[in-house]
């Protein structure tokens, strides 16, 4: 038998902890023959809740679980962790301020990132989820130079599905038939959903809709404001979906992207596309053996490079605040 693979994730308590656990012990985060061990941490607070959670895994019998430790010590929940999901963060609260936010965030996750660097195994991947997840990741990432930098990588794959969900809509096609959609920059608001590559059955989207208006006015904005459309409707947050994305990021990452196709993932920039070098931003990806790569020689027209540049420039915004927090 497979030795079982370390994953550990934090803000396990929290409602989309909920919904990932127990995915990922069912098999669907690295395959359906590869046992897992679980580490999740939690704040002090949030450990009877993550105990909870624990013993309703238990309760599943899954076959591929084989063991869960509880901790609220970084130190304890990443040693010799292979994957790990980056959850909890602190949420935005009424009349915080983008700096308070930021800090807040950098005192959890600067010591994260070290933990990481100081205990996690070698071929340690790390996905950030919580928000605002770029500069979470950034953070995390300059915590550990021990660890290659290209493994930090910040969640845009719920953005990703959003896109794709609605272009089929609009366009009457299955979700199965859009490849190549590309979600650029930051996961905020200014992240730009870009169809001008993406393919429909084969054809090109952007052809297909033929419609900048809808492009501009209603399919960008849509998915960028998904979130808050969610809290809108449900009375609280999109957690399913957010797990399910985060399944999907590290299943691409882990099992690579299908032939013709690629997929979204926040990753420290090389440069390429103009995106300053260090920057976690997203980019159109593939992946083959665990690693990715960004896909090189697209041409980006001016609709494109006005909404990239945007982004960028936010990112760029945020990298310089938390520099002069000296969180990085
Ligand atoms: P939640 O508030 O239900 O759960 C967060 C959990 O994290 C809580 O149980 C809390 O105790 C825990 N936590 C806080 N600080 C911690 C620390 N230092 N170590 C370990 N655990 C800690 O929030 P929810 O709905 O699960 O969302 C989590 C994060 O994911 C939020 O930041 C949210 O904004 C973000 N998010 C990101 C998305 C993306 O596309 N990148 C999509 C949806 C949510």
């Amino acid at each position: 038998t497979r030795t079982p693979v370390n994953v550990t994730v934090t803000g396990a308590a929290g409602q989309i902890g909920y919904a990932l656990l127990f995915r990922i012990a069912s098999g669907h985060l690295l395959g359906a023959d590869v046992p897992v061990k679980l580490r999740l941490l939690e704040i002090p607070q949030g450990l009877k809740a993550a105990a909870g959670t624990a013993m309703e895994l238990d309760d599943c019998a899954f076959p591929l679980l084989s063991g869960i430790e509880i901790t609220d010590d970084p130190n304890v929940a990443f040693d010799g962790a292979n994957v790990a999901l980056l959850v909890g963060a602190r949420p935005r609260t009424k009349g915080m301020e983008r700096g308070d936010l930021l800090a807040a965030n950098g005192g959890i996750f600067k010591p994260q990132g070290k933990a990481i660097n100081d205990h996690a195994a070698d071929d340690i991947k790390v996905l950030v989820v919580g928000n605002p997840a770029n500069t979470n990741a950034l953070i995390a990432r300059s915590a550990a130079p021990d660890v290659p930098a290209e493994r930090f990588t910040a969640m845009t794959r719920l953005d990703h599905n959003r896109a794709i969900s609605q272009l089929a809509a609009k366009t009457g096609s299955a979700v199965s038939d859009i490849k190549r959609l590309t979600i650029w920059g930051n996961h905020s608001a200014t992240q730009y959903p870009d169809i001008f590559h993406a393919e429909i059955a084969g054809k090109n989207a952007a052809e297909t809709v033929n419609d900048e208006v809808w492009l501009a006015d209603t399919f960008i904005p849509t998915v960028a404001k998904r979130g808050a459309a969610i809290i809108e409707a449900r009375g609280a947050s999109s957690a399913a979906s957010a797990a399910n994305a985060a399944i999907d990021h590290v299943h691409t990452w882990v099992n690579g992207t299908a032939a013709g196709d690629w997929t979204s993932m926040g990753i420290p920039s090389d440069g390429s596309y103009g995106v300053p070098e260090g920057l976690i931003s997203s980019f159109p990806v593939t992946t083959k053996d665990g690693a990715y790569e960004i896909v090189q020689g697209l041409e980006i027209n001016d609709f494109s490079r006005a909404r990239i540049d945007a982004s960028v420039k936010e990112l760029a915004e945020e990298r310089d605040a938390v520099r002069e927090l000296g969180l990085i």
